[in-house]
């Protein structure tokens, strides 16, 4: 026994008993200890090594309690004859060469047609990105983010780990997201019909299984948000093109084809950013209302208003229940939070709650909780506050640089709210251009052609300023009208 192939470091941050756990561990692996050698009593071993008994035996059991040593009563302890990594690890197979399709594998019509797929390129980090979805990020309170999540992690028992009973989403959480909405936004729900969802995207997947089938015609705004349009056509719907003016979709331009669904940006035209007024909700929603047409409201950045109070929601509007209200996170706290909300007119609350669980059972339950009390304690209001004024100071930044260094050549729409504005630059330049030179100078920009459903866009890019810095923001500008000369 003297020979026992293990030596602990008492000056080692890690604690003894782990020591010895991957010491011995070690050795069975390797076989200096094979299948049924038996190991010290925990006393000699205690007594071997200079230290506890009880290190030993802390040791001994996690090796048990993972199947490495067996303990027989009157026998000892010794080492298993299957080892767990047996149960756990297959056989190492060689890595294919390259990710190829095996010829002959036919995807579907769907599968095929996500080679068109446009997703917002990542930007190097050295460059000034006005990628147009991004908040900052940098300015969330992670610290109290942080100790909500332990207090829920610590406080609630292993519970918290299983599968929720809810499939709408935590209760406590859909009530916070009702008070919100009501005061906020003028929306009329209770917490039955808010159904969680992981981000907009999926109420909008989600809206689309729901409700259309193949041949189903959606109504979508011209120009508009690629994710909706993408949602509405991987289920074969129709879309029919609604152009928008300065002041959002235009009512009387309605098309007159049949239509299930409408969808909608009224506090924030995406991406154009007109706010559409009283006058053509109500209009709005007497079209909808008298041809049975459904509205997907899309709220995604209404929160951030820079002058004048906020108009009530559609939904808030309107008393037939013929609006279906998506919000999300996203842009109020941070995206890879992937929480948002779905408020469901009373009637069809239960059926999208099937829906979500056959989706995905439900969205984490973790972060549920912590953004439960986020929002009862106020921290989301003061979050809101202070980014209201930082993306103010970096808009009206961005508007007069775009001023200074364009003058008559440019014309900004949708400056008044939100994260991004559209800017229309007279430019012999097409935008594929537009794009390569400002890249070449370090800038990224989106090229607004590929919110159009038909032609359009021409000379029209799309400008975030939520996540760049005042001083980024005059430098980007300043590269990009060099890059772009008198052109
Ligand atoms: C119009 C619109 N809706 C919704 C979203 C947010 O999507 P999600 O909640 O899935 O992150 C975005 C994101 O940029 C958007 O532009």
């Amino acid at each position: 026994m003297m020979e026992f192939p293990i030596t602990l470091d008492p000056r080692s941050p890690q604690p003894l008993y782990r020591q010895l756990y991957e010491e011995m561990r070690r050795s069975i692996l390797k076989g200096r200890l094979g299948a049924g050698d038996r190991v010290p009593s925990s006393r000699s071993l205690a007594r071997l090594l200079g230290v506890s008994r009880a290190t030993v035996t802390q040791g001994y059991e996690q090796l048990i309690s993972e199947g490495y040593l067996q303990a027989a009563v009157g026998s000892g302890t010794s080492v298993s004859a299957e080892l767990p990594e047996e149960w756990i690890e297959a056989a190492p197979v060689a890595k294919p060469a390259a990710a190829v399709r095996r010829p002959g594998v036919r995807l579907s019509k769907f599968g095929a047609s996500l080679g068109e797929i446009v997703r917002e390129p990542a930007d190097a980090p050295q460059v000034i990105s006005f990628q147009y979805c991004r908040p900052a990020v940098d300015q969330f309170p992670v610290e109290d983010w942080r100790r909500l999540l332990m207090r829920h992690y610590r406080g609630r028992g292993p519970a918290i780990l299983d599968y929720a009973g809810d499939g709408r989403g935590h209760a406590p959480l859909r009530q916070a997201i009702a008070a919100y909405l009501a005061r906020s936004r003028a929306v009329r729900c209770d917490a039955d019909q808010v159904i969680i969802v992981n981000g907009s995207q999926q109420a909008l997947h989600l809206i689309a299984q729901v409700m259309l089938d193949r041949g189903d015609g959606v109504v979508v705004e011209e120009p508009g948000y690629p994710g909706a349009r993408h949602a509405f056509l991987m289920q074969g719907a129709h879309l029919h093109a609604a152009p928008v003016d300065a002041g959002g979709i235009v009512p009387e331009r309605l098309p007159a084809a049949p239509a299930k669904l409408a969808y909608v940006t009224p506090s924030h035209q995406f991406p154009t950013g007109g706010i559409l007024s009283l006058q053509r909700r109500l209009e709005l929603l007497a079209w909808a209302e008298s041809r049975g047409v459904l509205i997907v409201e899309d709220d995604y950045d209404s929160e951030f208003r820079y002058g004048g109070r906020p108009i009530p929601a559609l939904q808030g509007l309107d008393p037939n229940e013929t609006v279906l209200y998506v919000g999300t996170f996203s842009k109020v706290l941070f995206p890879a939070l992937r929480i948002g909300y779905l408020v469901a007119p009373r009637g069809l609350a239960d059926v999208f709650e099937r829906a979500k669980w056959l989706a995905d059972r439900h969205t984490p339950t973790l972060e549920q909780c912590a953004l439960a009390d986020f929002i009862r304690e106020g921290h989301l209001e003061r979050h809101l506050r202070r980014m209201r004024l930082l993306y103010d100071k970096r808009r009206q930044t961005l508007v007069r640089a775009l001023r200074v260094h364009f003058g008559a050549r440019v014309t900004i729409l949708g400056e008044d709210s939100g994260m991004h504005l559209m800017i229309e630059l007279r430019t012999a330049l097409g935008n594929a251009e537009v794009v390569r030179r400002a890249a070449q100078a370090g800038v990224g920009l989106n090229d607004a052609g590929i919110y159009y459903l038909g032609a359009g866009g021409e000379g029209a890019f799309v400008l975030g300023y939520g996540a760049v810095s005042e001083r980024k923001i005059q430098e980007g500008v300043r590269r990009l009208a060099a890059a772009l000369g008198g052109g």
